[in-house]
């Protein structure tokens, strides 16, 4: 497979993302919600026109995720970020048709002027729930950055706030969601009669196979029916999950201590960093994560000289050797987005495996890619 991708390579597969977006555009149409792309998680703008086709609406946490918006969505943006510049604002409230703020504060700042141009407004809360185990990954810790506490809410919310959000999920299902619902019912329920829609973050992860969509689907059009709000979901991982792989190869072995390792023409800190973060193993196209399934085992090495850039050992049934491919699976979701060119790693190229099978090269990086970041 991808024999005509350049190696590095992240290899979109057409059919597996539509196949995604038809499943999400059938829970929206089902439970009447509104379902949009969270830029964060996908980015792969040459992949919007497919997109489009399913779903019309994407959420952006910046300016540049804004105008990539604007520019490649063809609509304006719902916009959450953490905090708004003074500098930024303006160009912020032009580009977007719902604004969520995080901080009393920052609606206070902002929020009058967000309203009299006709941007909806809304304010981000902290249900202090989540079935989120990772610290790096849980947004809402009783001292998190993110999201207003109900015990500071303590006068009523200005009458132009038309919405709330709230983001807790991660990779999680839709009873998580159900257990969330009800502590942000219990905190914030009382605010509910005076607005007008619901933003209910990402972390549905309802692509995933075992992921129970009529369960989702009944547990929105439950709320809804109580509350009579508008509702809208904003995954990113759902849109690209187990959408395409990056190819790399081995370009060395080496053996210390013990210890083999292959070498790869990518790394884990520059090309696919949560592995490092979460931490978390990757699936292989030829090779396993299990140390013990394959006869021969091997620490996979990046490129990088960070000392950590390596994942522990992988088995394989055949021994490697210098030209070997290396896949790795399910890489689309939050690592194009989250790349850097450390050490002047290359880049790894961008790809579409079309739904006849075809591979198109639709991006390459080279040295002015890596210089244009500095100067
Ligand atoms: C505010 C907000 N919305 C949506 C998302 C997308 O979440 P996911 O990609 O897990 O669906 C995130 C992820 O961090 C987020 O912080």
């Amino acid at each position: 497979m991808n024999n005509t991708a350049p190696s590095p390579c992240f290899v979109l597969d057409e059919q597996k993302l539509e196949n995604n977006l038809s499943l999400i555009k059938r829970v929206a149409d089902q439970a009447q919600v509104e379902i949009i792309l969270a830029f964060k998680g996908f980015a792969m703008w040459s992949a919007f026109p497919i997109v489009r086709k399913y779903i019309t609406g994407a959420t952006a946490s910046s300016v540049h995720e804004m105008m990539l918006c604007n520019e490649h969505m063809k609509t304006k943006s719902h916009t959450y970020a953490v905090a708004y510049k003074d500098d930024d604002i303006d160009q912020i409230l032009e580009g977007s048709s719902h604004i969520t703020f995080n901080s009393l504060s920052q609606l206070e700042r902002f929020g009058e002027k967000a309203n009299d141009l006709g941007v909806s407004v809304g304010l981000r809360v902290n249900p202090e729930y989540s079935d989120v185990e990772t610290d790096l990954y849980n947004p809402s810790s009783p001292t998190s950055r993110l999201g207003v506490k109900s015990e500071n809410i303590i006068n009523d919310l200005p009458d132009y706030v038309e919405g709330l959000h709230f983001h807790v999920l991660c990779e999680s299902n839709s009873y998580a969601l159900e257990k969330t619902l009800a502590s942000f019912e219990d905190k914030f329920g009382h605010l509910l009669p005076n607005i007008k829609w619901l933003n209910m973050g990402g972390g549905h992860l309802m692509t995933r196979k075992d992921y129970d969509t009529g369960h989702l689907i009944q547990v929105l059009k439950a709320f809804k029916a109580k509350h009579k709000l508008h509702l809208i979901l904003e995954p990113g991982s759902a849109f690209a999950w187990e959408t395409g792989t990056l190819k790399t190869t081995v370009i060395d072995l080496v053996e210390n201590g013990g210890v083999k390792t292959a070498i790869i023409d990518g790394s884990f800190t520059c090309h696919m960093p949560d592995c490092l973060e979460m931490p978390y193993r990757p699936k292989l196209a030829n090779g396993y994560p299990e140390v013990d399934k394959g006869q021969y085992k091997y620490r996979l090495g990046g490129v990088s000289c960070l000392a950590g850039d390596f994942l522990e050992a992988y088995s394989f049934d055949k021994p490697l050797n210098v030209g070997d491919e290396i896949e790795f699976l399910d890489m689309i979701h939050y690592t194009m987005v989250k790349t850097s060119t450390f050490n002047g790693v290359q880049h790894p190229a961008i790809g579409l495996k079309k739904k006849n099978g075809d591979f198109e090269l639709i991006r390459t990086f080279d040295y002015s890619d890596y210089k244009k970041r500095l100067s």
